[in-house]
């Protein structure tokens, strides 16, 4: 869907959108007016105006929920959500039936708790026909830790009998230096998703390059107003692309809570407000326990899984 669709885009502002990258009413729709306004230049007033007209559009073909429906409406349309598998089929089951397109699942625990290896493991499996628990589509990988292994990608096929020359094919990676790089990088995706049947985006991790460069309570506010920025790009990305987005995150300790669990994941209200499932991860002993945490409709569950040569697996 190009440019020219929208009338309200005169030849000046369409050279104007296409030098500064955006090349499409979804990509428009997803940067949103203040970052269309920031890197063309355009007035705030006529970047709301060709979001707005471009989201109405969107609308019209179907692309993007009217603003106003009736409950029926989206109830049938919640029913047609496709599932990516975990590889672990009691992880499914507590996610109601995997990984869902169009929101922006948080996974989050201590270290070595299986985050880096639920995204490689989906970053497959997302590739893989329906019946195998897949959509057909490819992965795009955003490292911002350094720990995606293109050879642990090539030992999980193996040992699920998947060609892991394909699954190397699919998967494109995208190395995260800084967090401004990192919000470089979330711009750029609509264009990427638009030209590569993307269905899954995987963010491991959201916040640690934040976490690191903001130090201090004075760096506080600003650190949240731009992961705010980012996260809710990422929203539009899920909805608008229909696709699966994986964010994973770390805990800290709170020590203000005396009963119960001390931990509680990064980044405050502004993570937790943008994502739509949060999977709270702990070790138990070999095997993993899962709980989600916060969810709209699913009880506050657990289940367990294994890691493995497999990548995800069931319990041992
Ligand atoms: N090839 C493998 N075979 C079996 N288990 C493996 C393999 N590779 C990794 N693991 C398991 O995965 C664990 C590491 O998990 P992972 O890297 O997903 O942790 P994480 O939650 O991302 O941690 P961090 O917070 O440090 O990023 C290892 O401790 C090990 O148990
Ligand atoms: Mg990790």
């Amino acid at each position: 869907m190009n440019l020219d669709s929208i009338e309200e885009i005169g030849p000046a502002t369409k050279v104007n959108l296409t030098n500064a990258g955006v090349g499409s009413v979804k990509d428009l729709v997803v940067r949103g007016p203040y970052n269309i306004s920031e890197i063309t230049g355009l007035s705030i007033e006529k970047a709301v105006e060709l979001c707005n007209k471009a989201r109405i559009k969107l609308e019209e073909l179907g692309a993007l929920e009217k603003s106003f429906i009736t409950a029926t409406e989206l109830y049938n349309k919640r029913q047609s959500i496709a599932r990516i598998s975990t590889g672990s089929r009691c992880l499914d089951e507590l996610l109601g039936g995997g990984i869902e397109t169009g929101s922006i699942t948080e996974i989050y625990g201590e270290f070595g708790s299986g985050k880096t290896q639920i995204c490689h493991t989906t970053a497959i499996l997302v590739q893989q026909s329906k019946k195998d628990g897949g959509l057909e589509g490819k992965a795009i990988y955003v490292d911002t830790e350094n720990t995606f292994r293109p050879e642990r990608i090539v030992s999980i096929s193996k040992a699920r009998n998947i060609e892991y020359i394909n699954s190397l094919e699919n998967i494109i990676v995208a190395k995260v230096f800084n967090s401004s790089h990192q919000e470089l990088v979330i711009q750029e995706l609509g264009k990427i998703i638009e030209n590569n049947n993307i269905k899954l985006v995987l963010l491991d991790s959201a916040i640690s390059h934040f976490r690191a460069e903001f130090l201090g309570r004075g760096t506080l506010s600003e650190r949240q107003q731009r992961l705010n920025k980012l996260m809710h790009m990422l929203i539009r990305i899920a909805e608008i692309y229909n696709i699966a987005i994986i964010i994973t995150n770390q805990i800290q300790s709170t020590p203000d809570i005396v009963f119960g669990d001390p931990y509680r994941p990064t980044g405050g209200n502004v993570i937790a407000h943008a994502s739509t499932y949060r999977v709270y991860l702990k070790k138990a002993g070999k095997n993993r326990i899962a709980r989600i945490v916060d969810s709209p409709y699913h009880a506050e569950i657990e289940a367990l899984f294994s890691l493995g040569e497999k990548g995800i697996t069931d319990p041992i």
